[in-house]
C-alpha cells in the first residue's frame, strides 16, 4: 500500500498553538492602537476580482505580473488571492459609499495575504499583515501621523533597532517629468544596467532605483533625484510631513532611490527597517499616501494614506528580543486518583466553569505525582487533590502550594471556599 504524506504548500505554514500566541499577541496590541487613534476595523474577502490589483498595484509590478494565484471560477470569473489589502480596503470604500460618512474613514485589518515569492527567510507565500489605512485626507500631518502610529506600535512590541526610511514620489503633475528625466538618464548607460533593469527601464523605469544588483549601484548613485523634480504642492507637503516627524523627534532617513513595489502611491512613501548587528536590513512594514487610487478604481477624487506590517516578520524579532511569556491564569489545579474521584472529577470543573473560575487539570494522567508536577509547572496556587477517599466522603483536600498548608474541605461548598481564598 503506498503511503500518501500531505504537506503544506510550499511557503505556507501552520500556526500551532505555541505560535498562535504571537499572532494574538500582536493583533490585541493593534486593536489597543487602532482603538486609541479611532481606527474601525474591516475584513474583505480573501479573494477580489484580479483587475482590481492590476488597476491598482500595477500590471507591470512584481506583485501583479509575478506574484498573483489567480483562479477561474466555474462562472468563468478570474478571482485573485488578495496579494495585499490597501486595494480590497479602496474597493470597499467605493462600494459602500465611506464617502457619505464623516471623513476621514479610518480602517484597520489583520489579515492574511498571498504571494507567489521565492520563500527564504521573513518571506512566505501566506503571510499576515497589520494594516491601517486613513482615507479622506490629503494633510501632511496624517502622513506624519501614521508614521507615529507605526513606530508606538514597534515601541509597543518592544522591537528595536528600526529605521524608518521616507521619500517622496510627487504626483501627477510633477512624476512624469522625473521619469523622462530618469528614462534618457538610463538609457544612455543602459549596456551597464542588468537584464531586470534593462526591462525595468522600458516598463516600470522606478524601480530601476530599488535594483539590489551590485552591477547597477554605480549608476543608481548619480541618478537625477527625485526630490529635485516636486512640483511646489508636492515639496510642501513633504516638507511638512518632516517638519512634523522633527516635531515628535521621530528619526528618519531620507532615502531618494525608496520607491515601493505598488504603482498607486503619489507623494509621501516610507518603510521601516529592523536593523541587525551586521547591518543587514529587513523590511517589516510599509505604505505612503495613494491620493489616486480611489479615483482610479472608479471612485471620486479622495486622499489617503496608509501603512502595513509583517506580522511574521515582527514575529521573528520578538522571538529574538523578547520572549513573550506564557501566562497561565488558572488560579485552581485539580488532580484526581481513582475511578470515582475521575468521575467526579467532571461535575467539579463543570461547577467552576459556571462560575467562571479557571481550572486546570490532567485527567489523562492518573499519578497523582505526574498531576502535581503539571500544576508546579504551571505554577498555580491552589491545588485540589480528589482521592478516592475523599471521593467517598464527599470530601476534597485543598493544598496552598504557597504557604504548604493542606486541608479538607467538604465537596458541598467548595466552590465558596475557593472564592473567599481568592479574594484575599
Ligand atoms: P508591502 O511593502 O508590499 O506593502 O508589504 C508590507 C509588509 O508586508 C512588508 O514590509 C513585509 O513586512 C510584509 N510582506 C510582504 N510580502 C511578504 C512575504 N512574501 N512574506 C512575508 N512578509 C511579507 C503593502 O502591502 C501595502 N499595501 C502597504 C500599504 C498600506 N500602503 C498603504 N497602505
Amino acid at each position: 500500500m503506498s503511503r500518501i504524506k500531505f504537506q503544506t504548500p510550499t511557503g505556507m505554514h501552520d500556526i500551532l498553538p505555541e505560535e498562535e500566541k504571537y499572532y494574538y499577541f500582536i493583533a490585541e496590541k493593534a486593536k489597543k492602537i487602532a482603538d486609541f487613534y479611532g481606527f474601525g476595523k474591516i475584513e474583505t474577502p480573501i479573494l477580489e476580482e484580479q483587475s482590481l490589483f492590476e488597476k491598482s498595484v500595477g500590471k507591470e509590478t512584481d506583485i501583479v505580473g509575478k506574484e498573483m494565484y489567480t483562479l477561474k471560477t466555474k462562472g468563468n470569473d478570474l478571482l485573485t488571492l488578495r496579494p495585499e489589502g490597501t486595494a480590497p480596503v479602496a474597493r470597499s470604500y467605493i462600494e459602500n459609499g465611506m464617502y457619505n460618512l464623516p471623513q476621514p474613514v479610518k480602517l484597520w485589518y489583520f489579515a492574511p495575504f498571498f504571494r507567489y515569492e521565492r520563500p527564504q527567510a521573513g518571506r512566505y507565500r501566506q503571510f499576515w499583515q497589520v494594516g491601517f489605512e486613513n482615507i479622506g485626507e490629503e494633510g501632511s500631518i496624517i502622513d506624519a501621523q501614521l508614521i507615529q502610529i507605526l513606530s508606538n506600535f514597534l515601541e509597543e512590541l518592544k522591537i528595536k533597532n528600526t529605521i524608518i526610511e521616507i521619500n517622496s514620489l510627487g504626483d501627477k503633475e510633477c512624476r512624469p517629468t522625473y521619469k523622462k528625466k530618469l528614462s534618457s538618464y538610463f538609457k544612455k548607460r543602459e549596456n551597464s544596467l542588468c537584464t531586470d533593469c534593462k526591462k525595468r527601464r522600458k516598463t516600470n523605469i522606478l524601480r530601476v532605483l530599488d535594483c539590489k544588483q551590485d552591477k547597477c549601484q554605480p549608476i543608481k548613485t548619480n541618478a537625477p533625484q527625485i526630490l529635485d523634480f516636486l512640483c511646489v504642492k508636492c515639496k510642501n507637503h513633504f516638507r511638512e510631513v518632516l517638519e512634523y516627524l522633527d516635531e515628535i523627534e521621530l528619526p528618519y532617513s531620507l532615502n531618494s532611490s525608496l520607491v515601493r513595489g505598488l504603482d498607486y502611491y503619489t507623494r509621501t512613501v516610507f518603510e521601516i527597517f529592523a536593523t541587525d548587528k551586521e547591518s543587514n536590513k529587513l523590511a517589516l512594514g510599509g505604505g505612503g499616501r495613494y491620493d489616486d487610487l480611489i479615483n482610479m478604481l472608479g471612485g471620486r477624487e479622495i486622499p489617503a494614506c496608509g501603512v502595513s506590517l509583517g506580522v511574521e516578520r515582527l514575529i521573528e524579532l520578538m522571538k529574538k528580543q523578547n520572549e513573550i511569556e506564557e501566562k497561565n491564569d488558572a488560579p485552581v489545579f485539580l488532580a484526581q486518583t481513582g475511578n470515582l474521584s475521575k468521575r467526579k472529577s467532571l461535575k467539579i470543573i463543570e461547577e467552576f466553569r459556571k462560575k467562571r473560575i479557571k481550572v486546570a487539570e490532567s485527567l489523562g494522567r492518573d499519578s497523582l505525582r505526574a498531576q502535581l508536577n503539571r500544576a508546579d509547572k504551571l505554577n498555580i496556587r491552589y491545588v485540589l487533590i480528589l482521592g478516592q477517599k475523599e471521593a467517598l466522603d464527599n470530601k476534597i483536600i485543598l493544598r496552598d502550594m504557597e504557604t504548604g498548608k493542606q486541608e479538607e474541605l467538604e465537596l458541598d461548598s467548595l466552590i465558596k471556599e475557593i472564592k473567599k481564598r481568592l479574594k484575599k
